[in-house]
């Protein structure tokens, strides 16, 4: 019986040791302590034996049974830092290989002028609203004091939809709508784009405007020019001089359009400002009282200005951009520059 044990481990232990995967590790198991493995067979056959011999058999078997499964533990262990170790081999990141390079993208100089805008009005408390680009008449004219058949309206050259239906020529509009549906104190920013049939190297048949206007009890025109001439103090830099410019439009009185000193000659004259040594910037005034009438409000109780200003124009300024064109050609030798 000794004899037959000893040759058991020392075949077993040797087929431990030759193993080379877990899952042959798992195969060995079986065959000797599997249920009718070979060494689970000699110790179901020590019943067969005389009583006197069990004891000291018992314990034989029971040595190899614990040596083969000590033998399988430590193998075990073996193998899986060996598989594991592999893995890891097979898994490797080479990190010392070059990545795959994004090109950096820009933002468009009429974005970036837009944000800059609306950043220095937020600043001032304005909050942003916007509107819809595709306007109905009433909106866009009428509910602004511009009658069907006023003359005023030939001031614009509208892309119409249908009779009633325009693109949005500009973004007082978003006045009205807001008026509709919110009460005073307002200071609202309403950034987008606008539609006109016009187009040459400073007009371009969509562009952005940014209108801005504020209506509360006891809003007056030095409001109007103080908030105005801050934002080109805050936008050109503090120097930069401004005059306001009587003018007409039908949604405001009185109206002004506010001029800057040229950005490109200091104000000596030059080409860009026709040797007037003043650029136009922006249109602005006091809200109607017909305005107030068209949403509502009291025109006894409150008053208010507002300003339209175009993103192209003041974006022209800012990067001495000759041709408005050069914003939608969409070339990136062009665009990188920002
Ligand atoms: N909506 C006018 C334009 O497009 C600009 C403007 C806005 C003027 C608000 C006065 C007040 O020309």
């Amino acid at each position: 019986m000794k004899k037959k044990v000893d040759k058991l481990l020392r075949e077993a232990v040797k087929t431990i040791e030759e193993a080379s995967s877990s899952r042959e590790l798992d195969e060995i198991r079986v065959r000797y302590l599997g249920k009718k493995g070979a060494i689970t067979d000699l110790l179901k056959s020590l019943g067969t034996l005389p009583a006197g011999e069990r004891p000291a058999a018992g314990q034989t078997v029971n040595l190899a049974r614990r040596n083969v499964e000590e033998a399988l533990v430590k193998k075990k262990g073996e193998i899986s830092a060996a598989e594991g170790d592999r893995r890891l081999q097979e898994q490797r990141t080479d990190i010392s290989l070059p990545g795959v390079s994004f090109e950096q993208g820009s933002r468009h100089p009429v974005n970036l002028v837009m944000e800059e805008i609306l950043g220095i009005f937020r600043g001032m408390g304005f909050s942003v609203r916007t509107g819809p680009e595709i306007e109905s008449d009433y909106y866009n004219f009428e509910a602004l004091n511009i009658p069907r058949n006023h003359p005023a309206r030939d001031m614009q050259d509208t892309f119409y939809i249908d009779d009633d239906t325009v693109l949005r020529t500009h973004t007082s509009p978003v006045q009205i709508r807001t008026m509709e549906t919110e009460k005073p104190p307002l200071r609202i920013i309403s950034p987008g784009k606008v539609y006109r049939v016009d187009y040459d190297v400073t007009h371009s048949p969509m562009f952005h405007q940014v209108e801005g206007f504020l209506v509360d009890e006891r809003v007056t025109f030095g409001d109007l020019k103080g908030v105005l001439i801050e934002f080109v103090h805050q936008f050109f830099g503090q120097g930069t001089p401004v005059r306001f410019r009587p003018s007409f439009f039908p949604f405001t009185e009185p109206s002004a359009e506010v001029d800057i000193g040229c950005v490109i000659c200091g104000g000596n004259g030059c080409r860009v400002c026709s040797d007037t040594g003043w650029l136009e910037i922006l249109g602005s005034g006091m809200i109607h009282p017909e305005v107030f009438r068209y949403v509502g409000y009291d025109r006894e109780r409150f008053s208010g200005f507002a300003f339209g200003m175009g993103v192209e124009r003041v974006t022209m300024l800012r990067y001495e951009i000759d041709d408005i064109r050069l914003f939608f050609e969409n070339d990136l030798r062009f665009l990188r520059q920002f």
